[in-house]
């Protein structure tokens, strides 16, 4: 009488209780499923940057990743850019704020697919991933400090040594940086092979994808208002918003987010209308119609949703510990907090517990 019910219970386990209660497909509209479909197809086809020359260059991208190792590059001789961007870990440092040299006040990005970005920085600082590759090493809260020496070590490179002293030597070693980063691209994921089995139609191999993820997905579309924002094969527009975070930091001063970066890009020599782009400013033209207004304080850049299972904790400063906090924020956030101009796309979501769960679920299906 007792052997029974155990060898269901051991039949049930080896094929699965999960494959069991979860090989079933809601009932996506017509609407729903192009709205899926919408966020890939994955990876995507390599991009090109007009700016820089050796983009793709193999040569290139290995001196780049040489140099993105090299402990040399920094004032103190203790911070190379893999320091904060670990390989092991998506290329980012898992804390809350960035640490080099000294103490940064923003989180550390990852740079899988970074290349296909359109500004860079979380206040869009740079117009160009090389120009963004700049930075750490002139910021002396992260290898910065000492540019003298910085110039004598890129004039020992035979590669960068005949290229003249100053901006422009910065510059082609921020490309090699630039060609290296190129490469690092995130693998597929689980909601990758349920996209492309509705692109093709095949509703039995996208009844494989977990249902706690397919609702959560179906919120992420719909009443969530998510994929507005965090749109495409990317899940970014890859411009800025405010979503309402507190944007005083430790110690009472305040990160104006896309108010600054504004500022420090349209400003910059290396950005793509300077003397440095290779293209002498034709892929200049977003960057030329950039207006700095008001409403760009505490506006954020949009961040990919790839891979956030290893880049814990989230926002642009790391406030946010677990996915389920970030949830948290949306579902009951503080209207008061965002512009009052602008377009107002969200709202309190209000979500249950398993609406919670499911969105996170859904999320975590973004990860290889
Ligand atoms: C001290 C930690 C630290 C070091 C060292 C560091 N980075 Fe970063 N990196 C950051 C932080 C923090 C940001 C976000 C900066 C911002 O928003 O302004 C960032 C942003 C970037 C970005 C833009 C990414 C995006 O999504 O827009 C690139 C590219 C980048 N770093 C490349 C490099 C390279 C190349 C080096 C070495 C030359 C380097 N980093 C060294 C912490 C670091
Ligand atoms: C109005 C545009 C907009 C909408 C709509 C939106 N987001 Fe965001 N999201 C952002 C911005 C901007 C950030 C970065 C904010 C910051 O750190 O200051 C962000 C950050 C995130 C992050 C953290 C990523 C990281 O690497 O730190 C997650 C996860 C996220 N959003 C998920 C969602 C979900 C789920 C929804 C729907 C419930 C949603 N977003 C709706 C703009 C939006």
């Amino acid at each position: 009488m007792k052997a029974w019910p155990l060898a269901v219970a051991a039949l049930l386990l080896a094929i699965g209780a999960d494959a069991v209660a979860d090989s079933h497909l809601l009932d996506f509209s017509p609407a729903e499923r192009a709205a899926i479909v919408a966020h890939g197809p994955w990876p995507p086809a390599p991009v090109a940057d007009p700016s820089h020359r050796a983009f793709a260059d193999p040569a290139a991208a290995a001196l780049g990743q040489r140099l993105f190792f090299d402990l040399s590059l920094s004032a103190s001789g203790r911070v190379s850019c893999a320091s904060c961007h670990l390989p092991g870990q998506a290329f980012q440092d898992g804390r809350a704020v960035a640490q080099g040299q000294g103490q940064g006040a923003r989180n550390t990005p990852s740079l899988l697919d970074v290349a296909g970005q359109r500004w860079f920085g979380w206040g869009g600082s740079a117009d160009s991933l090389w120009a963004a590759s700049l930075r750490a090493l002139r910021d002396p809260t992260e290898m910065g400090g000492d540019e003298a020496a910085l110039q004598r070590r890129l004039g020992r490179e035979p590669a960068l040594g005949a290229v003249p002293a100053g901006d422009a030597r910065l510059a082609a070693a921020a490309k090699a940086l630039a060609a290296f980063q190129a490469g690092l691209v995130s693998a597929r994921t689980a909601f990758d092979g349920f996209r492309d089995a509705m692109a093709r139609g095949d509703d039995a191999a996208a009844a494989r994808y977990p249902l706690a993820a397919q609702r959560g997905a179906r919120l992420f579309i719909g009443r969530g208002r998510c994929s507005l924002c965090h749109a495409g094969p990317r899940f970014s527009h890859g411009e800025f918003a405010d979503i309402g975070l507190p944007f005083f930091l430790p110690g009472g001063s305040v990160d104006p987010g896309r108010h600054a970066g504004l500022q420090d890009l349209l400003t910059s020599p290396f950005n793509r209308l300077g003397p440095h782009a290779d293209d002498a400013g034709a892929s200049a033209v977003a960057t030329r119609h950039l207006r700095r207004e008001h409403r760009h304080f505490g506006e954020f850049r949009v961040p990919g949703l790839r891979g956030l299972r290893q880049t814990a904790p989230y926002f642009h400063a790391g406030s946010a510990a677990t996915l389920a906090d970030v949830v948290q924020h949306y579902s009951a956030l503080d209207v008061d907090r965002l512009h009052a101009d602008g377009e107002r796309i969200l709202v309190p979501l209000r979500l249950s517990a398993d609406e919670a769960a499911d969105l996170v679920a859904f999320l975590e299906s973004l990860s290889p």
